[in-house]
């Protein structure tokens, strides 16, 4: 991979960069220092990661002249749960940091997730700095500041917004995911292509995302940021971000999280084209088109779940609101809207996306 490093300034209050290429861990003490004065640096991770990348950045930390401490905690979406919190915040107070010290979550989602959630609560807010080391986590969840937590009811229910003061994507790291693991952030590249344009989505077509992955994350962040600029904290706009995830949420809940999120974001988008073609609410024919290109990319199109037990599962999603739910219906490439719809009609939506 070239050294080129690529920057996208995300406008928000606090403004910061994302900084996309390769080798950025082993630097990121250095960048950070450009941001950041000396001060503690609480380093949370996941036990898939920490073998990998851990050292490397305490290392160039401590070399910038930053104090060090590392929490590790068991990897997997179902630990994205209280108790994991509560042991970060712990280890965040023996640890003693203060409210000038600093988190890096070092990881995919859960762990963007976590370490941002702890955060944006302990001390009532301290810094956080995202170092995503997974495709899905370097496209979308590292970007724009939503942090959560799973509850027994439902994904991401609980949570805060927090900007991060920094976003280092070392696209080195893309070389050890596993294949399912990096189709898994394919899953919200193509969501990224729908919303955006035709060009983007292309991309995804043509196998550009394993070519020239640095490239297709800086255009899917470039897309993501100005979203998150014009509705950071999800009134409007940002809604459409959640394109294919009220399915794909209920099928990872129906799934107990063995399916992963970006699997199910997938499928969810797949689902949700079929049923836009099906009730007629598409310009153009995008269902087959959409499913071909999840499919390319190592995605599923489909789900083995019922429309009973997606509508249940859906229905305890935040995305619901009183007795109507808003979902993302996919129009033609480039364009998507946001519809509003009782909670009674979910279930004939749902049932018109599965295939069979
Ligand atoms: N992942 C969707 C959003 O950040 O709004």
């Amino acid at each position: 991979m070239s050294d080129t490093i690529r920057t996208i300034q995300v406008h928000t209050a606090p403004s910061y960069a994302v900084s996309i290429g390769a080798g950025l861990l082993r630097r990121c003490g250095e960048s950070l220092r450009a941001i950041m004065p000396v001060c503690h640096v609480a380093v949370i991770t996941d036990s898939n990661v920490a073998p990998l990348y851990l050292d490397t950045v305490c290392e160039s930390l401590r070399s910038a002249g930053y104090t060090v401490s590392s929490h590790v905690f068991p990897a997997g979406e179902t630990h994205k749960n209280f108790e994991t919190l509560s042991d970060i915040l712990e280890f965040l107070a023996e640890a003693q940091l203060t409210r000038t010290d600093c988190i890096a979550a070092l990881g995919g989602g859960v762990t963007g997730d976590m370490a941002g959630f702890a955060a944006g609560c302990y001390l009532r807010g301290i810094r956080c700095v995202q170092l995503p080391t997974t495709l899905l986590s370097a496209v979308d969840s590292s970007v724009g500041g939503k942090t959560a937590i799973d509850l027994k009811a439902g994904k991401n229910l609980a949570g805060v917004f927090l900007q991060p003061a920094a976003v280092l994507c070392d696209t080195d790291c893309l070389t050890s995911l596993p294949a399912a693991v990096f189709a898994d952030g394919a899953a919200e590249a193509v969501k990224t292509g729908v919303l955006s344009d035709e060009s983007l989505f292309s991309l995804f077509e043509d196998g550009t995302l394993t070519s020239a992955p640095a490239d297709v994350i800086a255009r899917c962040v470039a897309y993501k940021a100005g979203v998150v600029e014009r509705d950071e904290k999800e009134q409007n706009e940002r809604r459409l971000l959640n394109l294919g995830h009220t399915i794909g949420h209920a099928i990872e809940k129906c799934s107990g999280y063995s399916i992963p999120h970006g699997h199910a974001v997938a499928a969810g988008l797949a689902i949700m084209a079929r049923a836009a073609e099906t009730l007629g609410w598409t310009e153009e024919p995008i269902a087959a088109r959409i499913a071909a290109c999840l499919a390319k990319n190592g995605l599923p199109t489909d789900t083995e779940y019922s429309a009973e037990a997606l509508t249940a599962a859906a229905l305890k999603d935040k995305k619901r609101a009183g007795d109507s739910i808003t979902i993302v219906v996919p129009k033609k490439i480039g364009r998507c809207e946001l519809k509003k719809l009782p909670v009674t009609e979910l279930y004939g939506v749902i049932a018109a996306g599965l295939e069979g």
